[in-house]
């Protein structure tokens, strides 16, 4: 039993590569605003750090920590990629897998899913509207976000549009009951997280509304308390 949370509802926080705010020290206090949330409120809150900040925040950070992107090979001699063993070797949770930032398409999500599986490593594979998040789901990773790309890092949320969300939740649903379904995309606040949730999915996926924030630890507090109201009432 891990020392963390890690129950439902879930709030990933993608790091991306901004800078200053998420990466280096930057990287390092918001970790340790999400790990002190996670642990005042008894809430399951996933950082995931750029590449060059991920083993310190391993080593230091007692939550789930995942990557934010995979390349189906072990390891050896692949400048500039990252390889499934080191991942394994520096000790992550899991990793976001098919970002509209970095897509990789069926065939590579298909064999880069093989070996995350086989090493234990749970992925999050991100999907940019219902009809892809079920076919994402057909392969039964950990987890699917439904991220329309036009939304991201925007102003306006996902839960905006709740038709798209609620039919990710049953299409996913028809293909398996595996997959947990979760959606990102303009998810700035309370408010929003709470949206996504009472639309079915069981938490969010984002990034500038906490990375970017003016008082990165204040929305994250309140994340965190929409989350556990949201268990009391599911519980
Ligand atoms: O990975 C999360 C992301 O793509 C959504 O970004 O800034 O709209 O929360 P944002």
């Amino acid at each position: 039993m891990p020392s963390y949370y890690f129950e439902p509802p879930y709030l990933i926080v993608n790091f991306k590569t901004y800078s200053p705010e998420g990466v280096g020290k930057k990287a390092y206090e918001l970790a340790k605003i999400l790990e002190k949330a996670a642990n005042e409120y008894g809430v399951t809150i996933i950082p995931v750090p750029a590449n060059i900040d991920l083993t310190k925040i391993i080593e230091e950070i007692n939550l789930p920590i995942f990557a934010q992107h995979a390349d189906p090979f072990e390891q050896g001699s692949y400048t500039g990629f990252q390889p499934i063993m080191p991942l394994k070797e520096i000790g992550v949770t899991g990793t976001l897998l098919n970002h509209s930032e970095h897509p990789i398409g069926f065939t590579k999500l298909e064999k880069t899913l093989d070996l995350l599986n086989r090493e234990k490593i749970m992925a999050c594979v991100c999907a940019a509207s219902p009809l892809l998040s079920k076919a994402a789901a057909s392969l039964e990773p950990w987890a699917v976000a439904m991220e329309p790309p036009e939304l991201i890092g925007g102003d306006v949320s996902v839960t905006t549009q709740p038709e798209i969300v609620k039919e990710t939740v049953r299409l996913v649903d028809e293909v398996t009951k595996e997959t947990l379904v979760l959606c990102g995309a303009g998810v700035k606040t309370d408010e929003h997280v709470k949206g996504a949730l009472d639309l079915g999915t069981l938490g969010v996926l984002l990034a500038s509304g906490v990375v970017k924030a003016a008082n990165q630890e204040e929305v994250v507090q309140k994340m965190a308390k929409a989350m556990v109201e949201w268990k009391e009432k599911n519980n």
